[in-house]
């Protein structure tokens, strides 16, 4: 891809589940680009293929038709190995539900995708402290998930998605299960991480408010995308 400006492209994406004698076609041939350092804020009704999507472009699941390029290379072209590999380094995860593992610590949940890469545990383990002071728990990274509130939870969630400096975040209504509160915290260190760090952001969210300076509202609808408003 010669575009600098692009860092992410789904090509004519399909996605057909099969349940039984089903076939549930979920996403219907989507074209989608991702701007390098720009906020993208998908929006839709539940059911649209919303989340579908977004796994689609953050390499956690297979197209059925279409390609993902990401910085000029054809993702699912990749053997799955490889796959994770790129998708550990270059793309960040944020879950509705936290995703969190209950045995570890909030420190060992952030550390854990860095230790795929090859770093060694020391120098993990300060950026983890780092990216948990960053987030405003450096009083809680010895608790485990369960001794930690929503919106701690998925404070240490982002933490997680940036042991590995990616270059997008992809964000499945981080703020679905937040109170009013933790989600207008949440959103604004996201936006934050995109102001000053320059990282992508993709999020999935009802709140459209946080696109409206800054961004593109991509608006979904029984898996296709009915438009794209630049507010930018
Ligand atoms: N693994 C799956 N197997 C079968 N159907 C699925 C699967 N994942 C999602 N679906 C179906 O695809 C549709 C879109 O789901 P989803 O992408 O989660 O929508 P959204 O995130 O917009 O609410 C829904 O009807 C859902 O039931
Ligand atoms: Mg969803």
């Amino acid at each position: 891809m010669t575009d600098n400006g692009i860092l992410l492209k789904g090509i004519n994406i399909k996605r057909v589940f099969k349940t039984g004698k089903e076939k549930l076609k979920v996403l219907k041939g989507i074209d989608i680009t991702i701007e390098r350092g720009m906020i993208h804020t998908i929006v839709g009704p539940s059911g649209a293929g919303k989340s579908t999507l977004l796994h689609i472009l953050g390499g956690l699941d297979r197209p059925t038709e279409g390609k993902v390029m990401l910085d000029g290379n054809s993702l699912y072209d990749f053997r799955d190995e490889e796959l994770a590999k790129i998708r550990n380094k270059k793309i960040g995860f944020i879950f509705q539900f936290h995703h969190l593992l209950s045995e570890f610590s909030a420190l060992e949940n952030v550390m854990l995708p860095s230790s795929i890469d090859g770093i060694s545990s020391k120098k993990a383990s300060e950026k983890a402290k780092n990216l948990l002071t960053e987030v405003g728990l450096s009083d809680r990274i010895d608790h485990k998930p369960n001794e930690l509130s929503g919106g701690e939870k998925q404070r240490v969630a982002v933490a997680r998605a940036l042991i590995n400096n990616p270059s997008v975040i992809f964000a499945d209504e981080p703020t679905g299960n937040l109170d009013s509160k933790n989600s207008d915290m949440l959103l604004s260190m996201l936006l934050e991480l995109n102001r000053k760090g320059g990282i992508t952001l993709v999020i999935v969210t009802h709140n459209v408010g946080i696109a409206n300076r800054i961004g593109n509202i991509i608006r979904m609808e029984d898996g296709k995308i009915l438009g794209v408003e630049n507010d930018v």
